[in-house]
């Protein structure tokens, strides 16, 4: 399978992801990584993949809980989608260096992606179902790419509100976050539990189960390496774009400080949480 995408229902996300903010995610993918590790063993724990299973993880994005999914698959496979040209190839580069070779992925819109064969078992996604602009439409054709007894398991994100560990560690940011970058404007559209189900009773799912899981997200080994995380996120990067050098080496000092409470000897963890959510088709 070539880099050539198949139709494209959600053009603004397109562009966003092949643009700037795709590379960086596929130039950085140990830092998203890091910062998500502590919520995949509950996220697989309720994907519940087994020898044999056919799984497709949407928005796979550089592609790690694809090639988790293909080693808990055995001798089935595993699927990465993603809308991002940068963001597949690095998948493809890091399932390659790492010998799977149970593994695809392809580059296409999962909202309308014409997904072969009989049906996947588990659809999967860390965090690349929230941005559809048709929800419903979407959740509707992944719900048809699964097989009659397959089973949808996602992580979505969940607010912590104004007094989060994270508010507080970025508080100094706070009045420049003025608007979502462009790839991250559909963040936001699953935030709460009774649109998830709505959404979901709507495309057609039942048993839909929505938890809140608690975990220590890590920011990187030390506190200049966080301090160049938080930075570097393109919704961040965004919002300073037009933002003076010498204002922001004094964003950075307070951020700095502020990261100063959430170190500790495993590095920079700071307390977060997301809904793992999981339905039957
Ligand atoms: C927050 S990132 C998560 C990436 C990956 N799941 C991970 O955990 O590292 C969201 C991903 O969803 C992808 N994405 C956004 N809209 C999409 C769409 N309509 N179809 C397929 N992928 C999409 C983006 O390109 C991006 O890689």
């Amino acid at each position: 399978m070539g880099c050539e995408m198949t139709a494209i229902a959600n053009q603004q996300q397109a562009e966003a992801w092949n643009g700037w903010e795709g590379r960086l995610w596929a130039d950085h993918p140990e830092r998203y990584n890091g910062m998500m590790a502590a919520f995949d063993a509950p996220l697989f724990a309720a994907a519940d993949i087994e020898d044999g299973h056919t799984v497709l993880d949407v928005g796979c994005g550089a592609g790690l809980t694809t090639r988790l999914a293909a080693r808990k698959a055995g001798s089935g496979h595993a699927l990465g989608i993603d809308i991002s040209a940068p963001l597949v190839e690095r998948a493809r580069r890091d399932a390659a260096a790492e010998n799977i070779t149970n593994i695809r992925f392809e580059q296409g819109d999962a909202q309308v992606h014409p997904f072969a064969g009989p049906g996947f078992d588990v659809v999967l996604s860390r965090g690349g179902v929230m941005f559809f602009a048709d929800l419903v439409a979407a959740f509707g054709h992944l719900r048809g790419a699964l097989a009659p007894d397959g089973r949808l398991t996602f992580l979505g994100p969940r607010s912590g509100g104004a007094d989060s560990a994270y508010a507080r560690a970025t508080a100094a940011l706070t009045p420049y976050l003025r608007e979502p970058s462009p790839a991250a404007l559909g963040m936001g559209s699953l935030l709460a539990p009774g649109r998830i189900t709505e959404v979901l009773t709507a495309a057609g799912f039942h048993d839909i189960e929505i938890t809140p899981v608690d975990a220590d997200m890590g920011f990187g080994a030390d506190i200049p390496a966080a301090t160049d995380f938080v930075f570097s996120m393109a919704p961040i990067q965004h919002n300073l774009r037009n933002v003076d050098a010498d204002s922001i080496a004094g964003l950075r000092d307070r951020v700095q400080d502020a990261l100063g409470e959430f170190e500790t000897p495993q590095g920079v963890r700071i307390p977060g949480g997301v809904w793992i959510v999981t339905a039957g088709c």
